[in-house]
């Protein structure tokens, strides 16, 4: 093999599900569906389904058509009939430590009954839309399990996006019910959750009810009629005894989760009970090798994909030990995580390439002081890992034995399609070869395979069962993103080139989305919220190289007549944007410009802008208007 290789232990091929990968590949490869089949059969059905796939209507592919289930059963009330009963479902340490929370499957399946029949009272049926926004608690793995098993679709929030963010999400999702906390805590910092939700309430017409579970315990306002403490609810008689499961179909929606595209409008991406639970139970199961003993830590919050499929639903349908701690790496020191692992005796460890970096700049010391030999496996997702970040993880948290799943995937697939499993050679920065069942292909602009080593665009040759079904309320615009370029193949949206051994390498995003600390940001989420300010013409955001963050968010800015460039113009454009949006997405630096440059039929060029940042030759300049 060519590049810098590592190869897997022998005591890791030993435990693996997966011994011999190319087998497995082999046999998926030539029987789609029967691969696809096995895998759903290990969960539980109500009733099996009539046919694995229907591709009759292209793209709309449908999985395990007739098959009647409900994910949040196979999450929760199957593991009851086991000796699972009583193992340890979830551990959550709170961001100061000071509380320690803990649940078995007995105990989560009571707190997620006790939601659900709190929500279903709250008038919530199959198929209404509820929206969750909240900190990193235990209540919002509650909220997600409970709307699933009530057959709600839920459309969960990250806590780091602001007013005028949720406000969209939820008017395009038109919910009835919010599920949210007082506030949260971010690095010793109050977030005021609820204040948020109050603002971007405004002018959201269709919602009914407030639950706010009480976390901070700050003084926030409660509006009468509509606004609901869970504590008091839970009081309630309706709030006791078991809540039924809904049947539901494998089709039927499960949630939709708002991502960010190349227009100012983000994309609902709906995913289904049936497909998304096969995919999501047997990547986890084969790429991180989940079992009993385990107790898997996914560092993601519940408000990405990354959370839904690989902190809530994979790990669940899995039976394993979840744990979930509410802050971030470095707070109050640069040892919290490595504190954590040490006392809950993490097993399997998956983060972001921006917090290793960010981690590793503190120094090896840190990690030092704690004894991580519970550890036996590492994971990385979100965006391409440096060599040097993984290097360092490998070598100084996992002590040159944990072997490092890269795993490449988007909201839109729902589960991992690139990475590596136990077994198979690693090589830093590459997230190997396709997942069972998949295949991908490097094309250029006209659709014609690239020769390996040559970058172009990443198509997705398979369908898959985690796959989108659509994007919800605009099916049309979901051929038009994913399949219309490229008829027939999944258009990923990112770069990427493959090796001589058949690695992937994936390069980056083609269009105009930006990946700040690994959280998928539009371009023109950005330039929408800076426009609101009154200074502001027009403006240009661009993603920049970015040392821990990736990339990072630069805005260029034309003023309107009568304002005046400045240093505190920026900050407050800054500010504006963190407040409207929220601060992840608060922009690095705001600089000012005369005019932007324009194509002659008036799109900004923010290729040129972005060349002249990093003092590149600007290129093509022909299209440039006078
Ligand atoms: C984009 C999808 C689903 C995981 C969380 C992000 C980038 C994701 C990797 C990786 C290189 C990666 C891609 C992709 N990305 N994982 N292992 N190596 N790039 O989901 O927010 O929908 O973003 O993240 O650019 O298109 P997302």
């Amino acid at each position: 093999m060519e590049g810098e290789v590592f190869y897997p232990s022998q005591d890791a091929i030993a435990n693996s599900y997966v011994r011999d990968w190319e087998a497995l590949a082999e046999s998926a490869r030539k029987n789609l569906q029967g691969f696809w089949a096995e895998r759903a059969s290990e969960l539980f059905w109500f009733k099996k389904w009539d046919k694995v796939l229907d591709d009759s209507n292209k793209p709309f592919y449908r999985w395990f058509d007739g098959g009647k289930v409900n994910i949040a059963y196979n999450c929760v009330d199957v593991h009851l009939q086991t000796f699972r009963k009583n193992k340890l479902a979830l551990i959550w340490e709170a961001e100061d430590g000071k509380s320690e929370r803990t649940f078995s499957y007995y105990a989560l399946n009571r707190e997620v009954c006790r939601m659900a029949n709190i929500i279903k009272a709250m008038g919530i049926e199959k198929g209404d839309r509820v929206t969750i926004y909240m900190g990193r608690i235990p209540e919002i793995v509650f909220a997600m399990l409970a709307c699933a098993k009530i057959g709600a679709i839920h459309s969960v929030i990250f806590g780091g996006f602001s007013v005028d963010a949720l406000h969209e999400r939820i008017s395009d999702s038109e919910s009835k019910l919010i599920i949210t906390c007082d506030g949260s805590m971010q690095n010793g910092k109050l977030v005021e959750l609820k204040r948020i939700v109050d603002e971007s309430l405004r002018h959201c017409p269709t919602v009914e009810n407030v639950i706010v579970v009480k976390r901070t315990g700050h003084e926030i306002p409660m509006e009468g009629g509509r606004d609901h403490w869970f504590h008091d609810l839970c009081a309630l008689p309706i709030a006791n005894g078991k809540c039924s499961t809904e049947v539901m179909d494998a089709e039927d929606p499960l949630f939709i989760l708002y991502t960010s595209g190349s227009t100012g409008k983000p994309k609902a991406i709906l995913h289904t009970h049936g497909g998304y639970m096969v995919g999501t139970y047997a990547t986890l199961k084969y790429v991180f090798d989940v079992n009993d003993e385990d107790r898997f830590w996914c560092t993601a919050d519940p408000g990405w994909i990354t959370g839904h499929s690989y902190l809530v639903y994979g790990p669940f349908l899995n039976g394993a030990t979840v744990f979930m701690f509410e802050g971030g790496p470095s707070y109050p020191y640069p040892n919290r995580w490595w504190q954590l692992i040490e006392r809950f005796g993490i097993t399997i460890f998956y983060t972001a390439p921006t917090a290793i970096r960010a981690l590793m700049r503190f120094g090896e010391a840190w990690p030092n002081k704690h004894d991580l030999s519970s550890l036996r496996l590492l994971g990385s997702v979100g965006e391409p890992i440096n060599p040097e970040a993984w290097k360092w993880f490998h070598h100084v948290i996992g002590k040159d034995r944990c072997p490092i799943m890269d795993t490449w995937w988007q909201t839109e697939t729902g589960a991992f399609m690139i990475t590596p499993t136990p077994v198979v050679p690693l090589k830093p920065g590459s997230g190997t070869r396709p997942f069972f069942g998949q295949e991908a292909e490097i094309v250029d602009e006209e659709g014609n395979p690239v020769p390996d080593g040559q970058e172009g665009f990443l198509l997705l040759k398979n369908p898959w069962p985690s796959m989108m079904r659509t994007i919800y309320k605009d099916p049309d615009r979901y051929i038009e993103t994913y399949w219309k370029k490229y008829p027939g193949k999944y258009m990923t949206g990112d770069s990427a080139r493959r090796d001589k051994d058949g690695y992937y390498w994936i390069i980056g995003r083609v269009d105009d989305v930006i990946k700040v600390s690994g959280h998928r940001l539009g371009t023109a989420e950005v330039e929408s919220a800076l426009i609101t300010h009154p200074a502001v013409a027009e403006s240009a955001a661009i993603g920049l190289p970015h040392e821990v963050k990736g990339q990072a968010i630069y805005c260029i800015v034309q003023l309107k007549p009568g304002f005046a460039p400045g240093e505190d113009l920026g900050e407050e454009l800054r500010q504006h944007v963190a407040h409207h949006l929220g601060p992840i997405a608060r922009p690095e630096e705001v600089s000012f410009i005369d005019k932007l440059p324009k194509t002659r039929s008036g799109k900004i060029m923010r290729r040129v802008l972005k060349a002249r940042a990093q003092g590149l030759p600007e290129g093509d300049l022909s299209t440039l208007e006078e």
